[in-house]
């Protein structure tokens, strides 16, 4: 069989979220079908600044040499988030935040930035359960209504200008959301091209949303001149608000997973021209995020390999293209 990434080598790089279980799992599958990774936690800024102030890498360290020696590029994630945060710095002073900040990201090019060619600068910076704009997070309340604008302007005066920085989101294909999300891009972009691209996650499930939402929105994303990358693909079983747990997969279902990822990838064939990475949120079924989330200790058999990392029918409906 070949591997994933060859067959969408005229397409776009093909990534998984990794963590360091994920080598000792799923290290046959990711080389020889991903050419893309991103460090499930172990970039993020809570995980590598510790309380003492100082730098841990050594998680970070393993999964960057990993992807470094077998050719793969590393999707930075992320800079700046309401979550996995390091919130002791917010006792600091703005100036003193603000200085921390900049050497992060000053840090991390140097230590990663050879085959980091992209980094989500802000990752959910928008609000969407009430009619506000932007979600309360510490980045907010200290560096005000336009802080997404500054932390992009500073990683735009940090890192070379071969790196794109990109805003990250996910419910991205829900108009009002959407709507929200170039609003805010089209601002920091107003004076000067600082956002390169859009992250959409695409956390989904077999029932919503309806593909020609994700289409509507790859659209008007594209129309803002931004690159695309979709950041964190995962189709789970099951809906939302559907609180049942399944011992096995049901074969029906499994069928429906299948055709799924099927179409998804065709629309994301379809427009490759603005989509140059396309990244699962995980590597087998074995281990994902949503084992635990939104039904603590479930299975939802969301990705292309097996517990057993064997491939699904999902793999083989985006291989026959
Ligand atoms: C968000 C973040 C990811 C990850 C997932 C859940 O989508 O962007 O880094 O934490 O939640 O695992």
């Amino acid at each position: 069989m070949l591997g994933l990434k060859e067959v969408y080598k005229d397409y776009f790089k093909i990534g998984a979220a990794i963590n360091s279980l994920s080598l000792q799992y799923d290290f046959n599958i990711l080389k020889k079908h991903f050419n893309s990774i991103t460090c499930e936690n172990q970039m993020k800024y809570g995980v590598v600044f510790r309380d003492n102030f100082e730098y841990e890498f050594s998680g970070a360290d393993e999964l960057y040499e990993f992807a470094k020696a077998n050719n793969m590029d590393v999707r930075g994630h992320n800079f700046v988030w309401h979550n996995q945060t390091p919130f002791h710095i917010f006792t600091k002073s703005k100036e003193e935040v603000w200085q921390l900040l900049t050497d992060h990201i000053r840090i991390m090019n140097e230590r990663y930035g050879d085959i980091t060619p992209y980094w989500d600068v802000v990752n959910e910076a928008v609000e969407d359960k009430s009619s506000a704009f932007l979600r309360k997070s510490p980045w907010l309340m200290m560096f005000g209504e336009d802080y997404c604008n500054k932390v992009f302007g500073l990683a735009k005066s940090i890192l070379p200008d071969n790196i794109q920085l990109f805003y990250n989101d996910y419910n991205e294909y829900i108009p009002e959301k959407r709507d929200k999300i170039v609003k805010l891009i089209k601002s920091i972009n107003r004076d000067e091209k600082l956002v390169s691209g859009i992250g959409m996650q695409c956390h989904v499930n077999l029932y919503y949303p309806s593909i020609d939402l994700v289409k509507e929105a790859i659209e008007l994303y594209a129309s803002l001149g931004l690159r695309i990358h979709i950041t964190e693909m995962d189709v789970s079983h099951f809906r939302f608000d559907d609180k049942q747990i399944l011992n096995m997969p049901n074969p029906k279902l499994e069928e429906l997973h299948a055709k799924a990822y099927g179409e998804y990838f065709k629309v994301f064939r379809e427009y490759s021209e603005y989509i140059d990475n396309v990244t699962l949120w995980g590597v087998s079924d074995k281990y994902t995020w949503l084992d635990d989330f939104p039904v603590k200790n479930r299975k939802n058999w969301p990705l292309l390999f097996d517990e057993n990392n064997q491939p699904k029918p999902a793999l083989y409906s985006i291989m026959d293209i």
